[in-house]
């Protein structure tokens, strides 16, 4: 039986996809990733130079009373911040390249799974849905790729050379500091949960709007006779309105969590100050150390606030991962026909043996038919409205595979053959003619792209075309327009 998938529907997120993909992202551009975590490592450590310096000029400078060691610590910085400066910019560089080239393979490995998928899925996808899977969400992945994934990852590493060296200065106080700090990240992965739900609305509902949009300029003939217009701008407007509402309740949930790391941050400082004093007071640090420990909080919190500040492109990227992987587990046709034979040779016969089909369970659109039809032969199928013809055809071209019974080539099942395979002896005219915007010869052409000139031509003479082709100024060369919108309806059909 052919299983239609619903895409829209609430198809559970196969999450171990989602980390397979990324794994797969991370492992085909580890040579650049390692380099830039290589850089981030000399950038993060020479970030640490003002805080180092600082502590120097106090303590050893003005405590010491040592004027000569000013200009060498004065340099010393200028060369750290040259080195930060550097790294960082190849760090972008490295980033940038390697975030925008998974967006080209996600997105072309996504378009081929799509175009893999049996046509029958096709049937309960919409459009809108498809296309903004396809365009949206491999976009949304660049950012977190990118610049966020370094800014995370250089948080994440600065904080912990920071902890390091508060461990190092202070255990007592880093205990609490690092208290404060975990806490708050519990609440912050709590707030991104809820972003992520956010967002994932707000995904739906894009898909829709561009859905609708698609329909809408497609039949503008159709709108504009029922003079829908307006009724079509009022539905606009309304799901333009849900997703306003959607990205606002997103973007309060990236608020709240942009609001809980600036509250962290400024406990962790207050609490340094507070302690960090005492020990101070007591003599326990020394100036110079209170100063090198109130930059080192400052930047041991530093992720929460980057983390925060991508918190929406991090919402984003996991909806984008999840939809994405939601579409990747729906079987290929290729996959549900893998270890079947693919079949070289015809000489036509066609039969239906019992054979049934349902576009959905229990409504059969087909029902137990049996026919012969011998090599060379002409038949009509003739019914009513909804009777099954354009079924029966899509099975013969090894569109459907049917419910029940078997479509038989030469006497062979179409259940042990290979579709794909069985299609390049199928050449069919649809009961509604597709054009693409390309020429005219390119779209007869379009199921041999490799067809000469004369072949096409002769194609074009069998099917009445020459007639109305001549009168066109480019001849064969003339582009069709959308759907062939510059051709009359008779014309797309032969
Ligand atoms: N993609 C689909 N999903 C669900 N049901 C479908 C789908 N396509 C067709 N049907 C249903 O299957 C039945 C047969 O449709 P089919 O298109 O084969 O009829 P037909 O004989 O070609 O009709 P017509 O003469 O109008 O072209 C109809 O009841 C139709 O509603
Ligand atoms: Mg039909």
């Amino acid at each position: 039986m052919t299983a239609s998938v619903s895409v829209p529907a609430p198809v559970p997120v196969p999450w171990r996809q989602v980390l397979a993909q990324v794994s797969g992202l991370i492992r085909s551009e580890r040579k650049l990733l390692l380099g830039a975590g290589g850089l981030i490592l000399v950038n993060r450590g020479a970030a640490l130079g003002p805080a180092a310096a600082s502590k120097i000029v106090i303590d050893g400078v003005v405590g010491s009373h040592r004027p000569d060691l000013l200009a060498p610590v004065a340099l010393g910085l200028v060369a750290a911040v040259a080195v930060e400066a550097a790294s960082g910019f190849a760090i972008y560089r490295a980033v940038g390249i390697v975030s925008q080239r998974a967006v080209t393979r996600v997105r072309g490995e996504l378009h081929a799974h799509v175009l893999g998928l049996p046509a029958g899925d096709f049937d309960s996808m919409s459009g809108g849905c498809l296309l903004s899977r396809l365009m949206s969400d491999p976009d949304a992945l660049r950012d977190v790729l990118g610049p966020g994934l370094v800014q995370l990852a250089s948080g994440a590493l600065t904080a912990l050379l920071a902890v390091a060296l508060l461990l190092a200065l202070d255990w007592t106080l880093t205990a609490a500091v690092l208290g404060i700090l975990a806490a708050s990240l519990a609440a912050l992965v709590l707030g991104l949960s809820r972003v992520y739900g956010a967002f994932h609305a707000t995904a739906e509902i894009s898909a829709e709007l561009t859905g609708r949009l698609v329909e809408t300029i497609g039949g503008i003939d159709a709108v504009k006779t029922a003079r829908a217009e307006r009724r079509e701008a009022y539905s606009f407007a309304c799901t333009s309105h849900r997703l306003l509402r959607a990205f606002v309740r997103a973007f309060s949930g990236v608020g709240g969590v942009i609001a809980l790391s600036a509250l962290a941050t400024g406990l962790v400082t207050a609490t340094v100050l507070l302690l960090g004093g005492r020990a101070a007071l007591a003599g326990r640090l020394t100036l110079g150390d209170l100063v090198l420990y109130l930059l080192l909080a400052g930047l041991l919190a530093s992720p929460l606030l980057q983390i925060a500040a991508h918190v929406a492109e991090l919402g984003r990227a996991g909806v984008a991962l999840a939809r994405i992987a939601q579409v990747r587990a729906i079987a290929t046709e290729d996959d549900r026909d893998r270890g079947l034979a693919s079949i070289a040779r015809v000489t036509g016969a066609v039969a239906f043996d019992r054979l049934s089909y349902a576009y959905m369970p229990g409504r059969w659109a087909l029902r137990d038919v049996s026919f012969e039809a011998g090599p060379g032969a002409t038949v009509a199928l003739v019914g009513l409205n909804g009777s099954g013809k354009t079924t029966a055809m899509r099975l013969i071209g090894g569109l459907l595979r049917p419910t029940a019974g078997r479509v038989l080539i030469d006497g062979r099942d179409l259940a042990d053959v290979r579709l794909r395979s069985w299609r390049a002896h199928v050449a069919a005219v649809w009961q509604e003619p597709f054009l693409f915007d390309v020429t005219i010869a390119d779209n007869i052409a379009y199921g041999r792209p490799r067809a000469s000139r004369a072949e096409i031509r002769r194609a074009g003479l069998l099917a009445h075309c020459e007639e109305f082709v001549g009168l066109l100024p480019g001849g064969y060369d003339t582009r069709v327009g959308e759907r062939g919108a510059r051709l009359s309806g008779g014309q797309r059909q032969r």
